[in-house]
């Protein structure tokens, strides 16, 4: 049993790092995937906190252990909480319903109660590992009930809780059945923090509706004769690193070599995605092929990288056999010999490899029908102190708000995201470095670590 004596822990379904059984039967650690890990890993090690989490493999059970400074606390989960709390409840039903329902979530009474009883098993381990008045920071939508679960067992915690995904209009998120559970989970924390005011306008109006809370001042209300504070707080990447990263000879010459190896086309368009229906990257390949077939295109290869996720999942598995076959079109119509008009890497790269990407690449597409923030779009703005490239974001991706100066889209306006493409690919270098210029103003200024201390800030911790 762990003692308690970390001052600083964060706690997320997933561990930084993922178990991996190799076919020889040994076992390796590797980095989990998506952008909560990206955006919380630098935060965390440079405060040397304590990390609790899943190592991402059923049935592994794992003692912590300390890596870089940063202890990581691993939390067992059976096949069967895999099954029904990671991919049923999180997966099946609040991702999809949290993303605007782009596909139709599904409501199971055995996949609520392993969400609870996950829940409380988390609860159990975050309370054996923090220090008496330490703080607690719990991430994303995996883990709503755990506020009010760990101050049932920890009263004397503080507790923060950030929300990474979109938080749903309230006529969508009153479909969820156990949604007074959920709402009254979340009002366990001292700060719930959204990407964007319009998340927490929603979240205060539910909590009024269906729980005991009363409204407070402006971005707060009461619960059980406490205050619980709202706010947003939109999330970014280590910039500087990557900046640093990106602007070495090995990364740059790196990107050449990707450009030689594609043949040395004229324009180079990237998509860097997990293989998630909410990305849509149906939508920008639909865009592509039109623009070929219109011959429009021009001298222009395209690349798509995406990151295998959630492969158990009903609906990832018929998204990817919709991109395969998409591909696979593509380049039968447009492709010559030694020459594919579309690369799609269904592999994750190590991020020296991926900021060669972003470096080589002309026009940046990032169309998702739904993202709290998406980070990828900040990532290859980092990457380009050259001030090439341009960036072509969804208006329904959180980082819209900030990032104006990118070459806005609605991803359901499939004439819309081909023109814009094919605007990018034919912008004035002047007007596109000009836009890239002021995105980089605003990524550079305001970084994970700025994010990070605006939520501490906020939930009353001493920095
Ligand atoms: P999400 O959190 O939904 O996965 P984000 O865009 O916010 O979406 O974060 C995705 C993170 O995963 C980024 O840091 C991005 O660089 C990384 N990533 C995405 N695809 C790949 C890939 N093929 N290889 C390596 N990293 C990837
Ligand atoms: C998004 C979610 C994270 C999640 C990540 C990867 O970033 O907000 O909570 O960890 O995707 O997804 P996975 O299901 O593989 O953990």
């Amino acid at each position: 049993m762990a003692d308690q004596s970390a001052e600083f822990v964060v706690v997320a379904n997933r561990l930084p790092v993922d178990l991996e059984k190799l076919p020889d039967g040994t076992q390796r650690w590797k980095r989990s995937p998506g952008g909560l890990v990206t955006a919380l890993e630098p935060m965390l090690r440079s405060r040397e906190g304590a990390w609790v989490g899943w190592p991402g493999l059923a049935d592994a059970e794992a003692e912590p252990f300390v890596e870089d400074g940063l202890t990581l606390h691993p939390v067992m989960l059976t096949s069967k909480d895999v099954e029904d709390y990671y991919e049923g409840f999180s997966n099946g039903t609040l991702w999809p319903l949290y993303h605007d329902v782009v596909a139709p979530p599904a409501f199971h009474r055995h996949w609520w109660q392993a969400y609870v009883r996950v829940n409380k098993r988390f609860a159990e381990a975050v309370a054996e590992v923090a220090a008496p008045d330490a703080t607690v920071w719990i991430q994303d939508y995996q883990l709503q009930l755990l506020p009010a679960e760990l101050r049932a067992l920890r009263p004397d915690l503080r507790i923060g809780f950030f929300l990474h995904i979109p938080f749903p209009p309230t006529e969508l998120y009153q479909q969820l059945p156990w949604r007074k559970e959920i709402v009254e989970g979340l009002l366990g924390a001292d700060l719930v923090g959204f990407h964007t005011p319009g998340g927490v306008r929603n979240f205060r109006w539910l909590a009024t509706r269906f729980t005991d809370a009363k409204p407070g001042a402006r971005n707060e209300v009461t619960y059980e004769g406490r205050t619980v504070k709202l706010g947003a707080f939109p999330i970014s990447i280590d910039s500087a690193h990557l900046d640093e990263l990106s602007r070495s000879p090995e990364v740059q010459q790196r990107a050449k070599e990707i450009r030689n190896d594609l043949g040395n086309p004229e324009r180079v368009i990237l998509g860097v995605d997990r293989l998630d229906y909410t990305k849509g990257i149906d939508v920008r390949l639909r865009a592509f092929e039109e623009l070929l077939e219109e011959d429009r295109a021009g001298d222009t290869v395209m690349i798509q990288l995406a990151t295998p996720s959630r492969e158990r999942v009903e609906h990832y598995q018929t998204m990817r056999a919709g991109i395969e076959q998409s591909v696979g079109r593509i380049n039968g119509t447009f492709a010559r010999v030694g020459h594919p008009v579309l690369h799609y890497l269904h592999q994750s790269l190590p991020r020296d490899e991926l900021a060669a990407f972003f470096v080589a690449a002309d026009v940046m597409l990032v169309t998702p029908l739904r993202d709290g923030m998406n980070l990828v779009a900040k990532e290859y703005v980092a990457c380009r102190s050259d001030l090439g490239g341009v960036l072509v974001l969804s208006e329904f991706a959180g980082a819209a708000i900030e990032l104006k100066d990118s070459v806005l889209v609605n991803p359901h306006d499939t004439d819309g995201v081909k023109n814009a493409l094919h605007r990018a690919l034919t912008m004035p270098a002047d007007e596109s470095r000009k836009r890239m210029k002021a995105l980089r103003r605003q990524v550079m200024a305001y970084d994970v670590d700025r994010w990070a201390r605006s939520f501490l800030d906020a939930l009353g911790l001493p920095s």
